[in-house]
Parts: C-alpha cells; sequence; structure tokens
C-alpha cells in the first residue's frame, strides 16, 4: 500500500493537552488482529438492520482520504508527567501505519490540515476541512473522508460539516479517548473502524458521522458526555444509529431520504459571525449577556437552565438583546430532553428561538450559519431550527 502524505500549512499551534487519567500507562501494547472486510449491500427498502458482511480479498477498493487534525489520537506521552500527553504530536500517516490491516479496507491517502488539541479547533480549520472535502468529493477523488480530530470538539467539527457537505458520500470523524502511547490505545481500533464505516455501501447518503469504541453517531445527535470513558460519545435523545466490530458494520436503519438544510460553502465566505454561548445558573444576572451584545455579538445562546430558563434579570438582558437586533436562541445547560417552545418561556411575547434538540454549542453553530446567510428573525430561524424531530 502506497500512503500519500501532504502537509498543508497551517499556522495553529499544538499545545499542551489537559490531563486524561487514560494516559497514565506508557507505552503502547495493543496490537489488534481485526479481520478485514468489505460490504454486501442491503436492499434499500429493507427494514431490517443494514448488515456488510466482510468478503475475503477484495478487487478494487474504494479510495478514502484521511484529513488528520490531531487530537489525543495523536498524542504522545508527556515524560514530564506520569499521566500527561500532548494533544496531536504525531502525524496522521504515523497513525495509519499503526492500524494493522486497514490496507485491505481502502486505499487511503493521508493530508495533515492541522495538528492541534481541538480545544483549539476554529474557523479556519473548519473551512479548509469543508473545502478539501467538498473538493474530493466533487472531483471523484475520494469514495469517503474519514476526519481524525480531538473528541473535545469532536461533535462541532461533525455538526459544521454536516451542515455544509453536500454530497452522498460518507464523512467520518474518528478520534481517541487515550493518547497512541498508551496501554490499550483506543485510536487504532477507531481509525480502523472509522475507515470500516466509511468504505460501508451502507454508509452513503448518512451524511457526516462520529465513530467510536464499536459505536456510529449521526453528527446531529452525538455528543461527548464523559471526560474519561472509551464510551465517552452518546447520541443524546435518539441513540446511535449503528455499530461496528471487526466483522461488520451494522446500521439500525436505512439511510434517511432527506438530509436537513446544507448551507452553501461558497456563501459563507469562509467566516462566521460572532455567537456567544451564555451559561445559567442560579443568583444570575445580567452583565454577561449586556456585555455581550456591547462587544458585537450577533447572536446569544443561552445554555439555559432546565428546559432552556434563566433568571427574571436574565431574561430582562436578553429583551435588550433582542431590541438590538441579536438573535436569542434558548437552549440548556442539562445535557438530554429538548427545549421546547413557549413551555415556561414565552418564545413568541420575547421573541427568542428553541433550541429543540440542538445542545448549546450545536445551536450556536447553526444560528452562525443562519446569521451569515442573511436569516436573522427569530420566526426564520426557528423554522431552520426545526422541532426536533429528524
Ligand atoms: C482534544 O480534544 O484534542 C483532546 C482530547 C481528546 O482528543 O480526547
Amino acid at each position: 500500500m502506497q500512503f500519500k502524505t501532504k502537509v498543508v500549512p497551517f499556522t495553529s499551534a499544538n499545545l499542551h493537552c489537559s490531563v486524561k487519567r487514560h494516559a497514565l500507562l506508557g507505552a503502547a501494547l495493543a496490537t489488534l488482529c481485526l479481520v478485514s472486510g468489505f460490504v454486501a449491500p442491503v436492499s434499500a427498502h429493507s427494514t431490517q438492520p443494514e448488515v456488510s458482511m466482510p468478503q475475503t480479498a477484495p478487487h478494487h477498493l474504494p479510495h478514502v482520504l484521511v484529513l488528520a487534525t490531531g487530537g489525543t489520537i495523536a498524542g504522545k506521552a508527556d515524560q514530564r508527567s506520569a499521566i500527561g500527553y500532548d494533544a496531536g504530536g504525531v502525524g496522521g500517516k504515523q497513525l495509519i501505519d499503526g492500524v494493522p490491516g486497514i490496507e485491505q479496507l481502502a486505499n487511503i491517502t493521508v493530508e495533515q490540515v492541522a495538528n492541534i488539541g481541538s480545544q483549539n479547533m476554529n474557523d479556519a480549520v473548519w473551512f479548509a476541512l469543508a473545502h478539501r472535502i467538498q473538493h474530493a468529493f466533487e472531483t471523484h477523488e475520494a469514495d469517503a473522508v474519514v476526519v481524525t480530530h480531538g473528541t473535545d470538539t469532536m461533535e462541532e467539527t461533525a455538526f459544521f460539516l454536516q451542515n455544509v457537505i453536500k454530497s452522498k458520500y460518507p464523512v467520518v470523524l474518528t478520534g481517541a479517548m487515550r493518547p497512541s502511547t498508551a496501554i490499550s490505545a483506543d485510536g487504532p481500533a477507531n481509525m480502523y473502524e472509522a475507515v470500516k464505516v466509511a468504505t460501508s455501501e451502507q454508509a452513503q447518503g448518512r451524511g457526516v458521522m462520529v465513530v467510536l469504541n464499536d459505536t456510529i453517531h449521526a453528527a446531529r445527535w452525538v455528543s461527548k458526555t464523559s471526560t474519561t470513558d472509551l464510551q465517552t460519545f452518546v447520541s443524546v435523545n435518539a441513540g446511535p444509529i449503528g455499530y461496528v466490530d471487526p466483522a461488520s458494520v451494522r446500521f439500525l436503519a436505512p439511510a434517511p431520504q432527506a438530509s436537513g438544510p446544507v448551507f452553501d460553502l461558497t456563501r459563507l465566505h469562509d467566516n462566521l459571525p460572532r455567537v456567544e454561548i451564555i451559561y445559567g445558573h442560579s443568583n444570575m444576572d445580567a452583565r454577561q449577556i449586556d456585555n455581550a451584545v456591547r462587544d458585537g455579538a450577533k447572536g446569544i445562546v443561552l445554555a439555559g437552565i432546565g428546559d432552556g430558563n434563566a433568571s427574571t434579570e436574565a431574561l430582562a438582558g436578553l429583551d435588550r438583546a433582542v431590541a438590538k437586533g441579536v438573535a436569542v436562541v434558548r437552549a440548556s445547560r442539562v445535557g438530554t430532553g429538548l427545549v421546547n417552545r413557549n413551555v415556561e418561556v414565552s418564545d413568541d411575547q420575547h421573541g427568542y428561538v428553541a433550541s429543540y434538540d440542538l445542545n448549546p454549542q450545536k445551536a450556536r453553530i447553526l444560528l452562525q450559519l443562519l446569521l451569515a446567510t442573511g436569516v436573522t428573525s427569530a420566526t426564520q430561524i426557528q423554522a431552520a431550527f426545526g422541532n426536533g424531530l429528524y
């Protein structure tokens, strides 16, 4: 197998990652004995779980473009500490080289788009990824894309890409909870399974997915729920869309007939307006809200208490924001459950938008995309947020 690695210049710095308890265990131990496999298509009308069974000696391998961005999957142990590590120290090609059997799944090209901990993920990397992926699909250069990424903001990058990539071809984000130098590093297995899912014909039409720890999630629903567990990603309010193991890829339902709205990348001009997330708490006043408006925020997402509520003072601050033309979306800090319209807070009276199924960090991205494309009225924004039924 030939790996082609192209380093795309990028200026973001590699920063020291926060310590994770699982990083404590020195040198890599896990050697994966994974069975190679590829796909047996299942009827599009089937209501059964869709299963891809392995074949021996695949003749025509799909082309997978791997775009590496850093994160713990590319992390190396920090000599200064027994449990610390630096996210984003290992290059994308090295990651692939450490995955036995992956060459049986696909012809793989690796490009290093960034090498950062995902706490430093930013609009520049998002747009670089989006343009690269769209180009690879439009020119038939790749049948699928796998993005390696830190887990901390993976759900945000996945959701951004879901909203801007227009293609039937799958994009799979993967990462790791343990650095590549840890005993029982999970990165190699996650990488293998990400490519396995990406090359499954059943993955087509499903948009952007996150694959970690044998589980397949849709970008809209997935969220990081544990600081340390390998099973950190959960599709809250919905459940995963499938499972993957060394022998098979199983989707729980056929691909959806229609995806959500896709924003035209060319209209975004690689630029997203400023939207702040403000966290609700007891004894809350309006200072953060007023400051955000004064600082030029075009939108505010309230990570509200309960079903997206806030104190009387904070709501008065949000009303002042609305009066100045700032879009206000109510989401919740709770983590599961929907934020419905007009329950404890009258969105109709205040001119707010309810986030329904979107958590604050995803509500922020959707609001940015809407504002960037000239959608500013609460009614239009609410229509784009939908009602949580997807
Ligand atoms: C990061 O998000 O870059 C660090 C944490 C991780 O990848 O799990």
